[in-house]
């Protein structure tokens, strides 16, 4: 996938999910026996949510991927884009909106185009949500800025996410999910009714992409299993 993109346009670019799940996947990434297989020099990381907390805190996703990928790979500073939310999270959201469009070559006033990013990675969380796409909040239903901001309740806190249009526009979308606690969220999202209100995973369906779960046997629970002939990991 990486090789294709760069091959394409000459670089890669990925937004990358936070949360405890994928640290496995990064940590891969940065063995010795995969870091000189990717061209570095073109692959441009980007974040699908942030928590809205300093670079250096160990809880924020842009901690969690230097602590596992990027201090362990020879990628080029500029080309980390991180969402700077120490600027306070609608400021930071503001200017990752901005440095999406400059970086996907968008007008600041083009409201219907969106970037396409290489990849999307995403989570999904057991009460169904993803990115920082929470249930019962404004982002899930966002379909004209690239980047918001929202504060989560039952967080009690600020997060920064990219917004359901910007996901969709991906060439490829892949969720990453692990664990028995989300198998039954998962088996309403993949096979229940359509209530992206209450499970804001299913708003997730890339237009001209390739969307892919990556489930472990314990999240993909018998009937998901039985009913989608799945092989699991
Ligand atoms: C975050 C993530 C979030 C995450 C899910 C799953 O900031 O927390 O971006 O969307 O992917 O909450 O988190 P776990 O992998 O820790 O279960």
């Amino acid at each position: 996938m990486v090789d294709r993109a760069i091959a394409s346009d000459g670089r890669f670019s990925v937004a990358l999910s936070g949360g405890s799940t994928p640290r496995g996947a990064y940590s891969l990434l940065a063995t010795p026996e995969v870091v000189p297989r990717v061209d570095w020099d073109q692959v441009h990381i980007f974040w699908g949510d942030e928590r809205c907390l300093p670079p250096d805190n160990s809880d924020s996703n842009y901690y969690m991927a230097r602590d596992t990928l990027l201090d362990h790979v020879p990628i080029p500073e500029e080309n980390v884009h991180r969402i700077q939310c120490e600027l306070g999270p609608v400021l930071a959201a503001e200017e990752y909106d901005r440095v999406l469009r400059e970086f996907f070559n968008l007008s600041p006033h083009d409201r219907n185009t969106y970037p396409r990013f290489d990849l999307v990675l995403l989570g999904m969380g057991a009460d169904g949500h993803t990115a920082s796409l929470f249930p019962g909040t404004t982002a899930i239903y966002e379909r004209e800025r690239l980047v918001v901001a929202d504060y989560v309740q039952r967080l009690n806190g600020w997060r920064v996410s990219l917004t359901p249009p910007v996901i969709n526009a991906a060439a490829q979308v892949m969720f990453l999910v692990s664990g028995l606690r989300k198998s039954e969220m998962l088996r309403q999202v993949l096979t229940g009714p359509h209530r992206p209100d209450i499970m804001p995973a299913q708003v997730v369906k890339p237009v001209q992409g390739c969307l892919s779960w990556l489930i472990d046997a314990q999240a993909a629970d018998q009937d998901l299993r039985r009913m989608s002939g799945w092989s699991t990991t």
